[in-house]
């Protein structure tokens, strides 16, 4: 039986891990490819056209990226590459046999002076060389192929690989204080959560939806990365003191937004997405990490 296939790049991150791990994967009507740097390395954008020819995937989901913000600072050109060079071919090749295109950005692509969610529409104006290479590669997907969706995310942590919630337990349990910033505000996403919604977005595309363009997705609620560390501790047991800090008191080679919230109104309404509430998930995550 004829089965579209499904490409997801990034196998070894937090998302393309938690798009592996879907149970509901093996009662799909899809194949599914995951992939990563041994496979494709999206800093060699020359060798993306030879991966095209071999595999012609349906859906190409691009979780793959340079993410290091503070070390992108130096690592320019490689950043570029990966976020923006790479996308784009991949985009040109996906155009050529009419697949879609998902990729994945970032909240980053916003300079963070906003009051009120952030449209998808909204003009962007990154800080930081991430950003501004995650931007790159939002243009030249949307530019290269019209069957692109672009989806922007914030604060992704998971089970597995390195973030914010994995960092904390581990600090909470080896300190007794610590220092987290309160004056940047967004919303977390459990890339579990995030990994559903894409699937339920590709059904649906696979149903005949022609939404393409640019979306967001996070999970539900507003919060500041001290707000965050609180609810870790708390929902941990742990005894560890945090203390609130001014971004000002902990500089970084990469500025970040002081205000990252996405507006996501218009993937709900499309896609049908239910979003979750933040600290529902983040319980989640920590009762699976325990
Ligand atoms: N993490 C966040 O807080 C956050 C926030 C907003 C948006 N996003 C976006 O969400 C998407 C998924 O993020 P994530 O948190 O899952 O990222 P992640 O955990 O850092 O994973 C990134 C993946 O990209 C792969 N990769 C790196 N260099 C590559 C190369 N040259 N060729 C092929 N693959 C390469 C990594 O492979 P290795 O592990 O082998 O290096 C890893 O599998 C990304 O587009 C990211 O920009 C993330």
């Amino acid at each position: 039986m004829y089965k579209p296939l499904v490409v997801i790049t990034g196998k070894n991150g937090q998302l393309g891990w938690e798009l592996a791990q879907l149970k509901s994967l093996n009662t799909f009507q899809f194949d599914f490819l995951f992939i990563d740097k041994e496979e494709l390395d999206l800093s060699n954008p020359e060798s993306i056209p030879a991966f095209f020819k071999q595999h012609k995937p349906q859906y190409f989901v691009n979780c793959g990226a340079y993410t290091l913000v503070d070390k992108a600072e130096t690592e320019k050109e490689l950043t570029r590459a990966i976020n923006a060079t790479s996308v784009g071919v991949i985009a040109a090749e996906c155009a050529a046999i009419g697949c879609t295109l998902i990729t994945i950005s970032t909240d980053y692509v916003f300079d963070g002076n906003g009051t009120s969610p952030y449209l998808p529409n909204q003009v962007t104006d990154p800080l930081n060389h991430y950003g501004l290479t995650k931007q790159e590669g939002e243009q030249l997907a949307l530019q290269n192929n019209p069957k692109t969706i672009i989806i922007r995310t914030s604060w992704v942590y998971s089970t597995h690989a390195n973030n914010f919630v994995k960092t904390m337990l581990r600090l909470m349990k080896e300190r007794e204080e610590l220092k987290v910033v309160s004056d940047q505000v967004g919303s977390p996403t459990y890339a579990a959560d995030f990994a559903e919604a894409i699937i339920q977005m590709i059904e649906q595309l696979e149903s005949g939806s022609t939404h393409y363009g640019i979306y967001h997705y996070s999970n539900s609620g507003v919060i500041s990365w001290y707000d965050f560390a609180v609810a870790i501790k708390n929902i941990a047991g742990l005894s560890c003191n945090v203390l609130p800090i001014p971004t000002t008191a902990f500089p970084t080679p990469a500025k970040r937004p002081a205000y990252s919230v996405l507006d996501k109104e218009s993937i709900i309404k499309d896609y049908e997405i239910k979003l979750i509430d933040w600290k529902v998930s983040l319980k989640k995550c920590i009762h699976e990490l325990k």
